[in-house]
């Protein structure tokens, strides 16, 4: 997308300019002109292409950042190797920065070739033709470039007003009573999943938990192997509403039937209240950290995990295919070498509600997973299923993907 926007930009802006130089120099509006004031509008009109820089400049940042895609293609490049290199955002955005200027400013060296060239070669065109050409060039890449701009950002603010915002409309407890009043059929299906990924993850080491939302449904699964449960989400309030529940406070979440669920897919036939105390004890037990993490961020908790756990979060963040592919690098990325990643996704899904608010969904599938994670995770070591939960009518979605993957050890160079 990023190619064919940078070819596109650059052939419109290269017939915009050239001709508006052309035009302005047939009308003859600055033929008797004097050379000063020749030179005047000239460095004005530089002055307006360099307004009009600043504008795409600030665009392109805009749309780098929420879609990781630009019309730039150096400006990218530049932003993708440095976030990479660096892990820092300042960083990653400087760097977009200059490749958008360094670009924009090649684009400059046919006008100067193209008008003093002539000049140079041939008595058609004077020196004086050839600067009211540049001139003419240079208004009409100010305006494209504000064009281009506004574009740009019509284009992210009608994205942004499609769906609902973590940051404004999120709300745990709609979610919580959206989803969690008992056990549907994706959960029935993600629990079981879980239980048994938890037999293929290493013993005694922490867990992390990322994206977990106000939820523990997936968390009790892992509570006889960690050594210790770490849970992190975005939101400050939904890591509140887990408080409450650690804190057995009146009004906080009941999760007894998800228990019994997960007791029940680890082979206890008929637990009893006794037996799903007792899970919620040892896990309340096990969590010894409550995150504010960012999947955004390159290097999201400052440490590495033997197992990550992230279900419906990278895929349940964006609408955007290229940002849930950096959220899943980001997440994923936490799981060190050998260690494993368990997570889940909606799939081909373009939003679920909650409380009737529309939330974004990647429209990932199966396929997309694994070619996500095939760099870094072996699949022969795991395994990548999809289950029909035809839960459309509820909640906007048919069925789910399971995703249990062991990270190599050494980078794959075949
Ligand atoms: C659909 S909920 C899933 C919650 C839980 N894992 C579950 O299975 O119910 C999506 C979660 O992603 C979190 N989220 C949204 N943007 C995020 C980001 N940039 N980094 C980390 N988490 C994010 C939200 O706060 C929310 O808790």
């Amino acid at each position: 997308m990023t190619l064919a926007a940078t070819v596109a930009s650059t052939y419109a802006l290269d017939v915009v300019a050239a001709a508006a130089g052309v035009a302005l120099v047939a009308s003859g509006l600055l033929a008797n002109v004097g050379h000063q004031w020749l030179l005047v509008f000239v460095a004005a009109s530089y002055a307006c292409w360099g307004h009009g820089l600043h504008a795409g400049l600030k665009a392109n940042q805009a749309l780098l950042t929420t879609t990781g895609t630009s019309t730039n293609l150096l400006s990218k490049a530049a932003y993708d190797l440095t976030r990479r290199r660096t892990g820092s955002a300042r960083a990653a955005r400087l760097a977009a920065a200059a490749g958008y200027t360094t670009a924009e400013l090649a684009k400059e060296a046919p006008y100067y070739a193209a008008a003093f060239g002539t000049a140079v070669v041939s008595d058609s065109v004077t020196s004086r033709e050839a600067l009211v050409f540049l001139g003419g060039a240079n208004l009409a890449a100010a305006l494209y470039e504000h064009g281009l701009a506004r574009l740009t950002r019509a284009f992210l603010d009608r994205r942004r007003g499609r769906y609902a915002s973590f940051d404004t409309d999120w709300v745990p407890q709609d979610y919580l009573d959206g989803y969690y009043r008992t056990v549907e059929p994706d959960e029935i299906e993600t629990i079981a999943f879980f239980v048994d990924a938890m037999r293929h993850a290493e013993r005694g080491r922490p867990v992390l938990f990322f994206g977990v939302g106000p939820t523990l449904h997936h968390v009790f699964a892992a509570a006889e192997v960690a050594s210790e449960i770490h849970l992190g989400d975005y939101l400050p309030a939904n890591l509140a509403e887990i408080r409450r529940w650690i804190d057995r406070e009146p009004g906080a979440h009941d999760w007894r039937p998800f228990v019994r669920h997960t007791l029940r897919c680890e082979g206890v036939s008929h637990p009893s209240d006794e037996d799903v105390a007792a899970r919620e004890d040892l896990t309340r037990a096990k969590i010894t950290e409550l995150l504010q993490v960012d999947a955004r961020h390159p290097r999201p908790v400052d440490r590495r995990y033997a197992t990550v756990i992230s279900a419906y979060c990278a895929d349940s963040a964006t609408d955007d295919r290229a940002t849930w592919q950096l959220f899943m690098r980001h997440i994923s990325g936490l799981v060190r070498p050998g260690g494993l990643f368990v997570t889940a996704a909606l799939r081909r899904c373009r939003g679920y509600t909650v409380a009737g608010r529309a939330f974004p969904s990647a429209d990932i599938d199966e396929h997309d997973l694994r070619a996500v994670l095939q760099a870094d995770f072996t699949p022969r070591d795991g395994s990548i299923q999809v289950r029909h939960t035809a839960q459309d009518d509820a909640h906007g979605y048919a069925a789910i993907v399971l995703c249990r993957a062991r990270r190599r050890t050494r980078p794959d160079h075949g």
